[in-house]
């Protein structure tokens, strides 16, 4: 038998009704906060991710599906949508007909990570990007979109942690004096890390190995090496953040796996989840459209994870859903009123109301178990004596009480249920 690729997995319509409800909160946010939906195609050309996300980060180095098609283009399936974004803003002048471009997506990545829980190779992010302004209100937002859309959906155990990267000659600096810091514990930092040191040190510092982390325990703070305009804008997002009540913690550590970060970055991390504990990720990134092509433009985003967020949700059980009802099952008392049953159906189907009837010429005993497994709100009897008198019998299932109906007022039926 043929099973689904090793860190994929099928939505089954149980786990749907979850995946809807999360839609519903995102896209909710999304028009209180004045986002657009942006959809960028699966698959882009390699470099755009070599060349925005960074060569020596492990999605570039050694995560990305990437193949050569008939043509002998050089492709890759997605494996983050800033890159994906940027390109359709720039290939599409989005800059010059609007200041500000505030985009969200809701989209499937993917990434040959080593599958555990809350870690796949096909997963989903959904995400904003805000597209030229450098107003620290912009970092705040990006933040607080993150916060509502977590906080929505019940879940209570996170923290925020934020943290600036500042400009690259501050972030060359901090890199030196990191470098400096380990030189003479090299040869005890990790495989991992002593590679890092030589092509991005900066990821020395979220090293999950525990010699490394006792390592780095004591590294300088890039928050010391920033200047003047960097700290005031860090101070500024800082201050937003709290007049719009949102708990934060300043993280020195936090540099995140992508190259394009300058300014603020921050993760919200769920205490509940397992090791893969980072809910969304994101961060400013003024040079990325730059790089990319286009004209100098600021910009700052976030991505986050929608299974790891709907394990969060199952960890806190955070909310409930009621399930979901289908309005009417129509019972036929005999076989040969198949046809009027489906017909019923189609009548009410085609005036808004979840219809269903039986497909398999069950008894009616069976019917009716199919239509509580359905929760039907209402049931229509079809058939017997009252069928040849043109009737037909509705039952409400919620209070049992039952009416006859003509068959030619089925209307009245729909104006009921
Ligand atoms: P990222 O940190 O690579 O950032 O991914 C964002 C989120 O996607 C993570 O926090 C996590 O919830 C989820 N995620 C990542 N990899 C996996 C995986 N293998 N399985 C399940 N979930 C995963 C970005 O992608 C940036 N583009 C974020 C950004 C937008 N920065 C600025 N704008």
């Amino acid at each position: 038998m043929i099973k689904a690729i090793k860190g994929t997995s099928d939505i089954l319509p149980e786990e749907i009704v979850n995946w809807n409800y999360l839609t519903k909160i995102v896209q909710d946010q999304m028009k209180y906060f004045n986002y657009k939906e942006i959809r960028t195609p699966i698959f882009e050309h390699t470099a755009l991710f070599s060349r925005g996300i960074g060569e020596s980060t492990d999605i570039v180095s050694k995560e990305m599906y990437s193949f050569t098609d008939r043509s002998e283009n050089n492709l890759t399936l997605k494996p983050e949508m800033t890159a994906s974004v940027v390109r359709s803003f720039i290939e599409h002048s989005l800059g010059k007909q609007s200041g500000l471009n505030k985009l969200f997506y809701i989209s499937p990545m993917f990434r040959q990570e080593r599958p555990q829980a809350g870690r796949f190779r096909q997963f989903h992010q959904f995400g904003i990007e805000a597209i030229g302004s450098h107003n620290p209100a912009l970092d705040a937002e990006v933040i607080q979109v993150a916060y509502e859309i977590i906080t929505n959906l019940g879940i209570k155990d996170i923290s925020v942690t934020i943290n600036s990267l500042g400009i690259p000659e501050e972030r060359a600096e901090f890199s030196n004096a990191l470098k400096e810091f380990v030189a003479d514990k090299k040869n005890q930092l990790s495989e991992d890390s002593q590679r890092r040191l030589d092509t991005n040190v900066l990821r020395i510092l979220d090293s999950k190995n525990k010699t490394d982390q006792e390592i780095i325990k004591d590294a300088p703070s890039i928050l010391d090496f920033l200047g003047s305009e960097s700290l005031e804008h860090f101070e500024s997002v800082k201050e937003l953040l709290t007049a719009a009540k949102i708990p934060f913690n300043i993280e020195p550590k936090l540099v995140r796996g992508l190259d394009y970060y300058t300014h603020t970055t921050f993760e919200i991390i769920s205490s509940k989840v397992g090791s893969q504990s980072a809910l969304c990720g994101g961060g400013r990134y003024n040079l990325l459209i730059e790089q990319l092509g286009g004209s100098s433009t600021p910009a700052v985003g976030f991505a986050a994870g929608i299974e790891r967020i709907l394990l969060a949700c199952k960890a806190e059980e955070s909310y409930t859903l009621e399930e979901e009802k289908i309005d009417i099952y129509i019972v036929r008392l005999n076989k040969e009123l198949e046809s009027k049953a489906f017909e019923f159906a189609s009548f009410f189907r085609k005036n808004n109301l979840k219809a269903e009837i039986d497909y398999s010429a069950r008894s009616v005993k069976a019917q009716m178990r199919e239509a509580n497994k359905y929760h039907a709100r209402f049931v229509l009897f079809v058939g017997g004596d009252e069928y040849e008198n043109s009737q037909v019998q509705l039952k409400n299932m919620e209070n049992g009480e039952q009416k006859l109906f003509n068959i030619s007022e089925l209307n009245k039926i729909i104006e009921i249920v």
